[in-house]
């Protein structure tokens, strides 16, 4: 069996940058053909020039005959200035700007703390329509770590929406029902990215037989019916739920520590992983909508012209994928898998 699909677009990808971002940066471009890439670098991507700098080391670093095209982010802070708002909705290579909530994940000391310090910015972002990305999880500690989407979407994205009612949202990487919800019945400049190891993994697959660090991601797995919400609406052909892999690269000394880090690489395989998931779930020809249409459809951008070939044929993810001095454990490390991508012939 296989299918071939219009060529997808990761909407959440981090790259990295360095001698990191030229490992990764070859695996998103074997089967995505634009990825929407986050600034949480240090320092973080807040401004225009620094956004187009980073582009061309990343189109430096994928193969000149990919097509791979990155779309950049910038990183919202409390002292982002309105204008640079407004070039960057000028920019056509820019389509996002991303709000971290200060101290939620990775590299997010410099976002956030009290939204209505980013008022102006929002407002400018609601008049030039450039979407506002939302790592949906406060930071209060008395929050339970497994709540801190759900208490950010009644805390904060409610009220933001109501504020701004035409500023155009992406929940990223939704992982529960609460959030499945509110976007499912949210205004249609609300749509949210599903990633592919929230849909195929549970809070459990962090405590089987052990800690497993290599499953630790932030917004951290839930329950198994907060997955069974994100397959339901990932596969509802609801075009308001896209895909975004939220592939995060750490080398692997990073993520087996006292304090390892949160992310879960899957750019290796992330295509594989969702074409899987959708055909568990009965769901094949819903595919192509989640990972190629909905997402150029909600960004107002044009759908890719190439294609891609998915064929049924099992194949084992490597346990390790070198990086020089350190190295990547994959999603799905030494699993089989049952899709695998191969090259259209025109
Ligand atoms: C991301 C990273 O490592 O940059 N980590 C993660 O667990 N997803 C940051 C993020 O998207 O939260
Ligand atoms: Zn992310």
């Amino acid at each position: 069996m296989q299918l071939t699909l219009t060529r997808p677009d990761d909407w959440h990808l981090h790259l990295r940058d360095g001698p990191l971002l030229a490992r990764v940066a070859p695996h998103s471009a074997r089967s995505w053909g634009r990825a929407m890439v986050m600034p949480n670098l240090v320092p973080p991507i807040t401004r225009l020039d620094m956004a187009l700098a980073y582009r061309r080391r990343i189109l430096a670093a994928v193969p000149e005959d990919s097509g791979f095209e990155p779309l950049m982010t910038l990183y919202l802070t409390e002292t982002t200035d309105p204008d640079e708002l407004r070039a960057a909705a000028d920019h056509p290579q820019v389509q996002g700007v991303k709000l971290y909530p200060a101290g939620a994940t990775t590299h997010s000391d410099a976002g956030v703390r009290d939204l209505a310090r980013v008022e102006p910015a929002l407002a400018v972002l609601e008049e030039t329509g450039l979407p506002l990305l939302i790592h949906g999880e406060v930071t209060d500690p008395a929050v339970d770590v497994f709540d801190r989407e759900a208490v950010f979407i009644e805390r904060h994205l409610e009220p933001l929406l109501q504020r701004h009612p035409r500023l155009r949202v992406v929940l990223e990487h939704v992982t529960t029902e609460e959030g499945v919800r509110f976007v499912s019945q949210g205004p249609a400049n609300l749509a949210a990215t599903i990633t592919p190891h929230h849909l195929r993994l549970n809070r459990n697959a962090m405590f089987q037989g052990g800690l497993r660090p290599h499953h630790y991601c932030l917004p951290v797995l839930k329950r198994e019916r907060h997955r069974l919400a994100l397959l339901e609406a990932a596969t509802s052909g609801n075009p308001r739920f896209f895909a975004g892999t939220d592939s995060a690269p750490h080398p692997r000394r990073a993520k087996e520590a006292a304090c390892g880090c949160a992310g879960i690489y899957s750019a290796h395989a992330a295509v594989e992983i969702y074409a899987e998931i959708f055909e568990q779930a009965g769901a094949l020809d819903r595919l192509e909508g989640f990972l190629s249409l909905f997402g150029p459809a909600f960004y107002g951008l044009p759908r890719n012209r190439d294609r891609i070939r998915l064929v049924q044929q099992p194949w084992t993810v490597p346990e390790r994928i070198d990086l020089g001095d350190d190295e990547l454990v994959p999603l799905a490390a030494g699993e089989t898998l049952r899709w695998q991508l191969q090259p259209v012939a025109d």
